[in-house]
């Protein structure tokens, strides 16, 4: 029987609370399919850094290099700067384990009610693909003559061939299992170097792939296509400004925040791959038991699709669907009165082949 050893980062906040019932599906998906887990867990978070001053130890990376995933909840703490949560624990694993593919589904799911007014389940069901590893979240630049009139600030954003070319062939690949069509977000007419650099790639990958239909906008009136024509979008590939605004912009248009999942994948499989919702550490309603454990257990669902656990992943997916479709129970951010584990205990029980 197949083991997966999987490293546990619940973080702070409600990632807390809603990995246990990320790992109570995937527990049960793993009985009904007949595969298991080693979890271990890692206390790295904010409470960790206010305590020893690290978000984790010099030798964290080798520690997570071993495993075949990794399962983050959230991290951030209203004690801790936020480029410290990000910058201490987040962009190194994502950087370092070359997980340039940071992906989000954007479905509208059975019984939620979207932002967007006239589409109904099934209607609305894109991947925004973002580049997560290098553009404009690069720490190339610095600062001059600070806190005087010349004070001059500079970051220099960095696209390479190499970097461009893996994303975009990811996109086009992924649309190969979907409707095939995949759609760039550009900014070719304002930013003039990098961004008709990322066009022309883009072009010289819809070479490849023939069989793909590709269409590109400005991110400007993308941003509003997003919210007036969600239904036009299959692939959405973009670099890691344009992609990390759209991947937030997406999973608002179908709902509440707290279904959202996303992955952070090494394609190649040279190092783990990262699964974690999209949401924040929720410091407001923290302690309460009332997160959504959706996004979490979405997460999970993608994990094992990654892990090559297919037929898993699908059935996660639809105890999903199933539990807000009908009348189970709901947390109150999607309209309920359920806590994070009656919720978890009900999308788990729907698990089967
Ligand atoms: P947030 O996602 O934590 O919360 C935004 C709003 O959505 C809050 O009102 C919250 O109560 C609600 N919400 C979020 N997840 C929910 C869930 N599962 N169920 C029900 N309601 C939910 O974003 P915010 O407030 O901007 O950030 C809080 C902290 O989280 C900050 O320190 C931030 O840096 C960190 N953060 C960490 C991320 C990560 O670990 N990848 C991503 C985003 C934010
Ligand atoms: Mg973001």
């Amino acid at each position: 029987m197949k083991n997966y050893k999987i490293a546990v980062i619940p973080g702070d906040g409600i990632g807390k609370e809603v990995v246990p019932e990320g790992i109570r599906a995937m527990e049960a998906a793993g009985r009904q399919f007949g595969f298991s887990f080693a979890w271990q867990t890692f206390d790295w978070s904010c409470e960790t850094y206010l305590r020893s001053g690290r978000m984790m130890p010099a030798d964290g990376l080798e520690q997570l290099r071993p495993f075949d995933a990794i399962f983050l909840g959230a991290v951030g703490h209203p004690k801790v700067p936020d480029h410290v949560s990000l910058w201490g624990l987040l962009i190194p694993i994502r950087r370092e384990f070359h997980q340039y593919a940071n992906v989000r589904p954007v479905r509208l799911l059975p019984g939620i009610e979207p932002a967007v007014k006239n589409f109904g389940p099934g209607q609305i069901d894109f991947c925004v693909v973002r580049e997560n590893n290098e553009g404009e979240y690069s720490d190339i630049g610095g600062r001059l003559y600070s806190r005087t009139d010349d004070e001059i600030v500079m970051q220099q954003t960095v696209f390479t061939r190499r970097g461009c070319d893996r994303i975009m062939r990811f996109a086009f690949e992924l649309a190969r299992t979907r409707r095939r069509h995949v759609t760039s977000a550009t900014k070719s007419n304002g930013i003039i170097y990098t961004m008709p650099f990322w066009d022309e790639r883009f072009a010289e990958m819809a070479k490849k792939y023939t069989d793909v239909r590709t269409d590109q906008y400005f991110i400007d009136i993308l941003t509003a296509h997003f919210v007036r024509h969600p239904d036009w979008f299959d692939v959405v590939v973009g670099s890691n400004l344009f992609g990390d605004i759209l991947s937030d912009l997406g999973p608002a248009i179908v709902g509440s925040i707290g279904i959202a999942p996303s992955g952070n994948l090494n394609p190649e499989r040279e190092y783990p791959s990262m699964f974690e919702p999209v949401h924040g550490s929720a410091p407001d309603i923290a302690g309460r038991g009332i997160a959504n454990p959706i996004g979490q257990i979405w997460s999970g669902a993608m994990m094992l699709r990654h892990l090559g656990e297919t037929a898993a992943a699908e059935s996660v997916e639809r105890a999903i669907e199933s539990v807000l479709g009908g009348s189970g129970p709901r947390t109150p951010d999607i309209g309920g009165k359920a806590g994070t584990q009656e919720l978890g205990e009900a999308i788990a029980s729907k698990i089967s082949p």
